[in-house]
């Protein structure tokens, strides 16, 4: 790979978001529409006043500015109607735009990004506690509440938020997900965008990060304890490796990749580099108290496991005593990480090759499938 991944910058000026905003409210038109309309693939009863924001967002956060510009009641939305490939990725530029329940808010989405479990729930692989389809997919958002439900006590709109909109991952997800204009979310999953994050550094975060701090806390990690993170250039383990040093305290950070990104695992605290082109993680002569296994490779992961050690096992199969869990999305895990991630101790590592435009979602998708991801592929900007 040529290009380096984009490290968020740490340093910011941040004007409150009522200062950069101006608010119109229209009814029920669809401005920002440019595809031929048609009958909508995806019928959601229709909201009859919401704000559209229309984000001219590109990093630096400091640089962003979107403007809240009028209504819609449809909107333009990635959509799939049956299990399998990519090729049953659909932009639908007539999705009605999400009703927002009483404990909900909208969020109109400005940047979005993809995990593996979109690609795995679109291949089928979760159908017996999906949603049903079609599907808007997408767990990831950045974004700015343009309405609240009458319960939401924690957010106004306006507010600049970020998110996993899937309480459980696997267990009934959201029909509406984030790869669309806008999205529906419990204020619980949520927390205020870190400042000096670009709403696309932002969108790469949430699900990663709560995996990386879920596994962490499920070992009991802490000061002073090793660690080994098998695929520390992709999603989560780029973030275990700097949650382990920054926010835990290891004592010794080693992790895997293949050649093009060890010096991408330095970067983000690793004191080990491992090349798993070049050499078997098990040869190393020492061992660990905690190996993260985020790639399926946990019999030979609890090799390398101390005594009385733990080892999480993300995907595959499980061999004892390795454990498998399932992220839950928590908006006070990104509350608590926020500090680590505006003081820039913790940075978001978003793939070089995008961010990719939402007309693009097909090929990001294509290419984070390739699994040669580093990073987050995140997808900005959205209409
Ligand atoms: N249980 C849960 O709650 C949960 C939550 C999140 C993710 N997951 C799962 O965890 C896995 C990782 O997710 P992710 O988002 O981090 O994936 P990802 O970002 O798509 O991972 C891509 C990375 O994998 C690396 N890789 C490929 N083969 C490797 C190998 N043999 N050894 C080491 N690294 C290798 C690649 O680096 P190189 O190009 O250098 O090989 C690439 O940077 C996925 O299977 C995902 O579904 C589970």
């Amino acid at each position: 790979m040529s290009a380096s991944p984009t490290l968020s910058s740490t340093t910011t000026s941040f004007t409150p978001l009522s200062r950069r905003f101006s608010l119109t409210f229209r009814q029920n038109s669809n401005p920002t529409t440019s595809f031929p309309r048609k009958r909508p693939l995806v019928k959601i009863p229709r909201t009859r006043r919401v704000v559209v924001v229309k984000s001219q967002a590109t990093a630096p956060a400091s640089s962003e500015a979107v403007e809240l510009t009028g209504i819609a009641s449809e909107m333009k939305a990635w959509v799939y109607g049956e299990y399998g490939g990519v090729d049953v990725l659909k932009l639908d530029s007539n999705v009605g735009v999400p009703e927002v329940k009483e404990d909900q808010l909208l969020l109109k989405v400005v940047a979005a990004a993809l995990n593996p479990v979109d690609g795995k729930r679109r291949q089928g692989k979760f159908k017996a506690t999906d949603s049903p389809l079609p599907t808007v997919p997408g767990y990831d958002v950045a974004g700015v509440v343009v309405k609240v439900g009458s319960e939401v006590k924690d957010f106004k709109v306006g507010d600049e938020v970020y998110g996993n909109v899937n309480e459980k991952a696997l267990e009934g997800p959201k029909q509406f997900g984030s790869l669309a204009e806008y999205t529906a979310v419990e204020p619980k999953l949520l927390a205020p965008k870190p400042k000096n994050l670009s709403f696309a550094e932002a969108a790469g975060l949430p699900l990663a990060i709560e995996t990386a701090y879920e596994g962490l806390e499920r070992t009991g990690f802490s000061a002073g304890k090793s660690i080994l993170v098998l695929n520390g250039s992709g999603g989560v383990g780029s973030l275990v490796i700097q949650l382990a040093k920054q926010v835990f305290g290891a004592s010794r950070v080693a992790a895997t990749s293949s050649t093009r990104n060890l010096e991408l695992l330095k970067s983000l605290g690793a004191d080990l580099a491992i090349d798993y082109t070049k050499e078997n993680f098990e040869d190393l002569p020492e061992k660990f108290d905690v190996v993260y296994d985020a790639i399926g490779q946990c019999e030979r992961a609890v090799k390398v496991v101390k005594e009385g050690g733990s080892v999480v096992a993300l995907t595959g199969a499980v061999t004892a005593p390795g454990f498998r869990f399932v992220v839950t999305s928590n908006g006070q895990v990104l509350r608590k990480l926020n500090p680590f991630l505006e003081s820039g101790k913790v940075k978001a590592i978003v793939d070089p090759k995008g961010p990719f435009p939402f007309s693009q979602v097909v090929e990001a998708f294509s290419y984070l499938e390739t699994n040669r991801a580093v990073g987050k592929v995140v997808i900005h900007p959205i209409p």
